[in-house]
């Protein structure tokens, strides 16, 4: 599957997913990475494993949808099959979404629904639960609303801060998104509305 990355920050998930395909052990191509931040680490990320990156900046254009069309074009030009956002800092608009005819994931902090939106590992230490995670799902047209494909849990410990609480749940994130772009793209992910059914071995046709 012919696939577009876009990330925002440091891209340690973009690196995971970078690393796992490296090693043959996730069955998709990525061929380009993309981000709003002209200074974002997931860019020189991409470079140095030789994926085309690109930047969007929002500040080069006069509204939103403007850059969105870009990074549509982008898609359409790369023949993209299937787009992972991965620390992408900005929601694709209802109009973006209505656009793109293939799937897309994004990895998120917590267990959805819980703390959607920003900080979402400081939501958690701030609402006091003793577990959280971190979700990958199916981006629909609302803040990490979409359906869920996988959900892991780690311990919240009362001496947490938000940044070690975050490294906690980031170590699960690296695996957990190669984890369900692999399920996906060995047609194992099966749909039906809100319920995402992951197809055991012996329910392939
Ligand atoms: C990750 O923790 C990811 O789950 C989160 O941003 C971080 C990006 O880190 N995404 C969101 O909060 C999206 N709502 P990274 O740049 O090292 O991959």
């Amino acid at each position: 599957m012919r696939t577009a990355i876009l990330a925002s920050g440091r891209g340690s998930n973009l690196q995971a997913l970078i690393t796992t395909c490296q090693s043959g052990n996730l069955p998709i191509e990525i061929v380009a990475v993309g981000s709003d931040l002209p200074g974002a680490g997931a860019l020189m990320l991409a470079e140095e494993a030789g994926i085309p990156a690109r930047v969007f900046p929002i500040s080069n254009y006069q509204h939103r949808q403007a850059q969105e069309e870009d990074i549509l074009i982008w898609m359409q030009n790369n023949e993209v099959e299937l787009l992972l956002l991965a620390g992408y800092m900005r929601v694709l608009s209802p109009y973006c979404m209505s656009q793109i005819h293939f799937p897309v994931l994004n990895i998120h902090p917590s267990l959805l629904p819980a703390f959607p939106g920003l900080h979402a590992q400081r939501q958690a230490l701030d609402y006091g639960v003793k577990v959280s995670g971190c979700t990958v799902h199916f981006v629909d047209e609302g803040l990490d609303s979409g359906p869920i494909i996988l959900q892991e849990a780690v311990p919240v410990l009362s001496e947490d801060t938000e940044e070690s609480l975050s490294q906690r749940i980031l170590a699960v994130e690296h695996r957990l998104y190669s984890d369900a772009v692999r399920l996906l793209a060995l047609g194992k992910v099966e749909r039906t509305g809100r319920r995402v059914h992951i197809l055991q071995q012996e329910e392939l046709g």
